[in-house]
């Protein structure tokens, strides 16, 4: 069972300035909820109840967010608004959090390295909250803690993507196991089009090996300088196994404007129904 989800949210969210200038981009609300609040009830949804999470600085709305808010609750304490705090006072009754903070963006492998002192000896969930992800059946994390349960090495969440796109992502090969469940023989960062060995591209979701910190700490930096994930589960898959699984559900773009304006929509219309 793996316990631990780490949330690798220290970048500056750029593409949403000048809304991201002094709160981080995942507080964004989508309809009601903040973005990272819909990534922590997925690892839950997993059984990952000790959450750890890499920030930066002007992030400290992140970690008042998991915190109790005594007169808010005082405020509203007895009145008909105390329905709305029913989710996130569960997620506090249930949830573990510890932060720790990455004082140089040097990268999400070097995010993901940062966390290793929440995180120990033991594998590991990834979420990166600006991928939001609508699970068929079950969330997507417990889809992979799923497949992670039969082999025992890291899962990277994967979808196909227009061809045009594969730039903006980390691209695979490999063959399929079973079905929607690929071996991985390579994996490139953000390559161009010509070059991509495939439309199946990583998504913000992963199940990590503790052996990975030490790849990490072994690889040097790549595309843009910055120490990249997909170039360790690169070595990670040569020297070892990486697999890559084919979600089923339904990903969010959150870090671009398109893709939040159609998570908030999607969610708009759960809203209304619930709230109908
Ligand atoms: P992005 O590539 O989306 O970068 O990072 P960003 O800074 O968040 O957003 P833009 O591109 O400037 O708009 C992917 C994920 O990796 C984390 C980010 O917080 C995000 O969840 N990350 C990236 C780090 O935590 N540290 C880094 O050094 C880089």
């Amino acid at each position: 069972m793996i316990r631990k989800c780490l949330f690798p949210a220290a970048g500056y969210g750029t593409r949403f300035l000048p809304a991201t200038k002094s709160m981080p981009k995942e507080m964004l609300p989508v309809v009601d909820k903040p973005l990272i609040q819909y990534g922590v009830e997925e690892a839950m949804e997993a059984g990952m109840n000790n959450i750890g999470i890499v920030t930066g600085r002007g992030k400290r709305a992140l970690a008042d967010h998991f915190d109790v808010s005594y007169e808010l609750e005082h405020q509203i304490s007895g009145t008909s608004k105390e329905g709305l705090l029913k989710d996130i006072r569960r997620i506090l009754n249930e949830c573990t959090f510890s932060y720790t903070r990455q004082r140089e963006m040097k990268g999400l492998g070097h995010a993901i390295l940062t966390g290793e002192t929440l995180i120990g000896r033991e594998p590991f969930g990834v979420v990166l909250a600006d991928d939001l992800c609508v699970g068929t059946g079950s969330g997507v994390l417990a889809q992979m803690a799923r497949i992670y349960e039969k082999y025992r090495c890291c899962v990277v969440a994967i979808e196909e993507v227009p061809h045009e796109e594969v730039h903006k992502y980390g691209v695979i090969a490999g063959s399929e196991l079973e079905d929607g469940v690929f071996l991985v023989s390579k994996m490139v960062e953000k390559p161009d089009p010509e070059e991509a060995p495939s439309n199946l591209a990583i998504i913000g979701r992963y199940i990590l090996t503790p052996d990975i910190f030490d790849v990490i700490r072994n690889t040097p930096p790549g595309r843009n300088g910055e120490i990249q994930i997909t170039d360790a589960l690169q070595t990670q898959a040569t020297k070892n196994m990486v697999l890559a699984y084919r979600f089923k559900g339904q990903r969010f773009d959150c870090g671009s404007v398109e893709g939040f304006v159609a998570a908030t929509n999607f969610f708009f219309e759960r809203w209304k129904d619930a709230h109908a």
